[in-house]
């Protein structure tokens, strides 16, 4: 497989793409595309050799309230009422192609192209849809964020670690 990792195009054949979580398949069907024009939200697929995307991402700019902070982390933060972070709204894997390490492939190239922005971002934010997305965030040292049920975060120092 010659896997690539692009934003969504017109030329993507998003017709057949299953992650098996009725919502994401069909935001990638006929959301992502408006999304991304209207630039709240870039969305970024992965293909191999042919035009279906096998997985996909979004990233869009949120912050983070102080308040909604682990204490010790905020402790060492400016007092500002938020921060800004990054998130990645949604990440999914066609069912067909599961376990092959591709949703980590997935992360881990949104975490690169979040480094890579200039524009400053304190940490990475995850919506986790269900315990088991929970669970797959968890492993890769997310925490959870005071507010939001399933909100998850990385301090983008932590994400600069894996890196380095
Ligand atoms: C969650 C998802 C993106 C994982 O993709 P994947 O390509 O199957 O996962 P990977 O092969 O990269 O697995 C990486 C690690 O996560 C674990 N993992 C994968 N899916 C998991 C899940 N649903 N629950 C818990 N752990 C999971 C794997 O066991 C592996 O751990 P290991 O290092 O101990 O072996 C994929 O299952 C999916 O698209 N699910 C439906 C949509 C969804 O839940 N999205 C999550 C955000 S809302």
């Amino acid at each position: 497989m010659a896997l690539r990792i692009a934003p969504l195009g017109d030329h993507h054949d998003r017709a057949v793409f299953d992650c098996g979580v009725e919502a994401l398949d069909r935001y990638l069907k006929t959301q992502a595309g408006q999304d991304s024009r209207k630039r709240v939200a870039s969305c970024f697929v992965l293909t191999d050799d042919g035009p279906a995307p096998i997985a996909f991402y979004t990233l869009a700019a949120t912050a983070i309230a102080l308040t909604d902070l682990p204490p010790p982390l905020a402790k060492k933060l400016p007092r500002y009422p938020a921060v800004p972070a990054t998130l990645m709204g949604r990440l999914a894997v066609d069912r067909r192609f599961r376990g092959r390490r591709l949703g980590e492939f997935m992360l881990m190239d949104a975490f690169s192209r979040t480094l890579r922005s200039e524009i400053a971002t304190y940490a990475f934010v995850v919506d986790a849809k269900d315990e088991a997305a929970e669970r797959f965030y968890k492993a890769y040292q997310f925490l959870p964020l005071a507010a939001a049920q399933r909100r998850l975060f990385i301090p983008m120092t932590e994400v600069a670690r894996l890196f380095a």
